[in-house]
């Protein structure tokens, strides 16, 4: 496969592909998930596009799902990937994002962090000389939207003109997903408490592409016709639990009565870890409508393509 003449990419947000390279990587991901079927999970692909290369993953923040679809991700390209813990790293002792930055630069053909100011993100892109990929922030979560869309269209349902409500709280994963609407050009409406605010800088700017971005405090009107109902954890990493939290965001649990107002053939999804029993039932979580394990699944076969658009084998 031969690298496209880029200069560094870096995968921050999802606006730092754009909408015409989103869609080559869900179109790469549904080919090289097809092509692989059957294969155990550590086999290299058959033309391994990154036969050599070296992915280091940063992490400040706990994960399941980003390290090891990204372990997988990088096997099945044909390199490899290796992990720093902030708690077994020189990042947890104090050492500057910009220092870490110029390191492993040195060392690894590529960059994933997860931490918790995005400005770490933006400050590790700005001094590392190889492509730096945001794995969750308290921001933003791209890597997970790629997931999401490929996971949305492997179920039917094309993107542009699509109904998606997302429930619950105003978080990073709702960022990205209010970014992707601006992009792949569908509709989002958010049913969130009173004194909830989406940040203003997503839904400016997804409204500027043309997405109608609506924002409820009536979950049922969010629900109401939705082809795709997402939601996620009430209290997300580095928040303090709270009571009152949970109190006001109890009427925006997605479960059976929600689930009946969307679609007929909507689907449910979840980025996980979930809370059954807070922002999702046990009927919908485990139900039919349920596509929360082909979502998690598709971390692997999304941020394969997010690897090869970073080291331009993608357009
Ligand atoms: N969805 C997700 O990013 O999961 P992890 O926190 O387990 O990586
Ligand atoms: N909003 C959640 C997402 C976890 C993948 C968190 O930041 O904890």
């Amino acid at each position: 496969m031969t690298n496209l003449p880029v200069g560094k990419r870096h995968f921050c947000e999802l606006n730092d592909a754009g909408s015409h390279s989103i869609a080559a990587m869900l179109n790469e991901a549904i080919d090289r998930k097809k092509a692989r079927m059957g294969l155990p999970r550590g086999v290299a692909d058959k033309d391994a596009p990154l036969a050599g290369h070296v992915l280091a993953m940063a992490f400040e923040k706990s994960s399941t799902r980003t390290r090891v679809s990204f372990d997988i991700a990088m096997r099945q390209l044909g390199g490899s990937a290796l992990i720093l813990d902030s708690g077994t790293s020189q990042l947890g002792r104090g050492e500057t994002v910009a220092d870490t930055a110029r390191v492993l630069s040195r060392m690894a053909d590529a960059i994933m962090v997860r931490t918790d100011d995005h400005a770490k993100i933006d400050e590790m892109a700005y001094y590392a000389s190889v492509p730096v990929i945001n794995g969750l922030t308290d921001q933003s979560h791209p890597c997970q939207i790629v997931a999401d869309l490929l996971t949305i269209i492997e179920h039917g349902k094309p993107l542009p003109g699509l109904e998606l409500a997302w429930l619950g709280d105003c978080n990073n994963v709702m960022n990205s997903l209010v970014e992707a609407a601006g992009l792949m050009q569908f509709n989002i409406r958010i049913g969130t408490p009173t004194g909830y605010i989406p940040d203003a800088r997503y839904v400016e700017a997804a409204r500027a592409n043309g997405a109608k971005v609506t924002v409820t405090h009536d979950a049922q009107e969010a629900a109401r016709g939705a082809d795709i109902l997402v939601t996620d954890t009430w209290i997300s990493m580095g928040q303090d639990h709270a009571d009152a939290k949970l109190r006001e965001l109890a009427p925006y649990q997605v479960n059976t009565d929600l689930m009946a107002l969307a679609k007929a053939d909507a689907k449910f999804l979840h980025c996980l870890p979930a809370h059954v029993g807070d922002e999702v039932s046990k009927e919908v979580f485990e139900g039919p409508q349920s596509v929360v394990f082909d979502e998690a699944e598709n971390r692997i076969h999304a941020q394969k393509s997010v690897l090869q658009w970073c080291f331009g084998q993608l357009g």
